[in-house]
């Protein structure tokens, strides 16, 4: 470890609380496109995207320059419109089916969640909401509410009433010992049998992710969102996709929801929306958003001029470098690099994902799907030591995220994965 890292490291243990739970003893100093360096100089090839927020890479210039811009000339002024925030608002609503025509900016994913919730039940007038088990949308009281770990909520306390679990297809570890397509996607049955058991009648809406990012980059079959969408539509749920992490090109489609031609009634964004500047939205229907009333939701930095004319710049970049598609190409490619390593290492149990997104499993031995939280923990840390960041999660805290920003060029990749192929084939075991 570098001296400024160390000396760095030193200052934050005393005065950050340890729940910040660093990957690895790093400091990033600065980055650019699908590389960092901390703080002692030393380079990295990023997996992380710092947690597939930089989508159009670190640092873009045009991004930077459209920041600079704006700081010099407005920063906020709450109460009044703005040409940055109308400006993104046409934009952003111009890129969704016509049926989602208003957008809402907010801070953050969990504002987000917490924003699409208190929408739902407006409009809906029931009070309770379906989540998944591993689910995750933030860690404010209604994102934790909705949360399907204890990760997120154990000692906290009453979640506000209303949430029914049901389990998510994760179906490398089928909750129901079953297994994919001859199950005939049992957990969609089973939402009957939990809403007739758990529900008061008063069943709203329901909350899901198109994959599950914090539980372990959990996909589920190709199918089950459309079906899951057609069992909520008969039931007159509002459908809410939270897509904070999904979208931007992440999968390979502008939006998650493409590859299945959802119709989803509400869509959370985040993270990729600012591509490290703070902003998320909803992006929503007229009859529900309108169903609240003057002033019953704003947020005083939500829209803020700075994070419009970031967000803006961000939507140019994704356009004018075509990154949906190079994230869907050069993806692919990265896929079968990792296919490859899976067939090589009996401790890699899975690796699932699509587009700029995957995860990678690590078990005991494939036989046993036993998980290696442990052995995780070794990768990351060795990954970390020879110059290729990632960072670890899942709910059993084995699953390594492969994220990289959407701009990286196939040589990075190469050298990300001959990088990683070094670390894993050291591994003693
Ligand atoms: C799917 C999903 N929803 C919501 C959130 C919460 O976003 P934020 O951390 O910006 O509050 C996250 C963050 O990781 C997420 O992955």
């Amino acid at each position: 470890m570098g001296n400024k890292t160390k000396e760095l490291l030193e200052i934050s243990k005393k005065y950050e609380p340890s729940c910040l739970n660093w990957q690895a003893p790093v400091v990033w100093d600065h980055a650019k496109g699908a590389e960092i360096w901390d703080v002692d100089g030393k380079h990295y090839i990023d997996w992380t995207s710092g947690v597939l927020v930089a989508n159009v890479g670190h640092a873009h210039p045009a991004l930077a320059e459209a920041l600079a811009k704006q700081a010099n000339r407005l920063l906020n002024p709450f109460d009044f419109p703005t040409p940055e925030r109308i400006l993104l608002t046409k934009r952003l609503v111009e890129l969704f089916p016509p049926h989602l025509d208003k957008a809402f900016f907010v801070t953050t994913g969990s504002e987000a969640t917490d924003a699409a919730i208190r929408m739902a039940k407006r409009y809906s007038g029931k009070f309770e909401i379906l989540s998944f088990w591993g689910g995750f949308h933030g860690r404010t009281y209604g994102p934790m509410s909705v949360a399907g770990s204890q990760k997120i909520k154990k000692g906290f306390g009453p979640t506000v009433p209303g949430t029914i679990f049901s389990p998510y297809p994760y179906c490398y570890r089928c909750p129901f010992g079953k297994t994919f397509p001859d199950c005939d996607m049992y957990c969609l049955k089973f939402l009957d049998k939990v809403i007739e058991v758990e529900s008061t009648g008063d069943l709203g809406a329901l909350i899901i992710e198109p994959y599950q990012g914090a539980a372990g980059f959990i996909f589920p079959p190709d199918g089950f969102l459309k079906r899951l969408e057609n069992w909520a539509k008969e039931r007159d749920l509002v459908f809410i996709l939270d897509e904070v992490q999904s979208s931007y090109g992440r999968t390979g489609t502008m939006w998650a929801f493409e590859h299945e031609n959802l119709k989803p009634n509400i869509v959370t964004l985040g993270k990729g929306i600012g591509s490290g500047v703070p902003i998320a939205a909803v992006v929503t229907e007229s009859k529900i958003v309108n169903s609240l009333g003057t002033g019953e939701m704003s947020s005083t930095l939500g829209g803020n001029p700075l994070s419009c004319a970031g967000a803006l710049a961000v939507l140019d970049i994704m356009e004018k470098e075509k990154l949906v598609e190079r994230a869907k190409n050069l993806g692919g490619y990265l896929k079968e690099r990792l296919v490859d390593l899976k067939k090589k290492y009996n401790f890699i149990g899975d690796v699932r994902g699509r587009g700029m997104v995957y995860g990678i499993e690590f078990v005991k031995d494939k036989d046993s799907k036993e998980p290696a939280p442990e052995l995780t923990k070794e990768i990351v840390l060795k990954c970390v030591e020879s110059g290729l960041m990632v960072g670890k999660v899942g709910l059993y805290g084995n699953v390594l995220r492969v994220a990289p920003p959407l701009v990286i060029e196939k040589e990075l990749i190469d050298k990300s994965v001959e990088i990683f192929d070094s670390v894993l084939s050291k591994i003693k075991r």
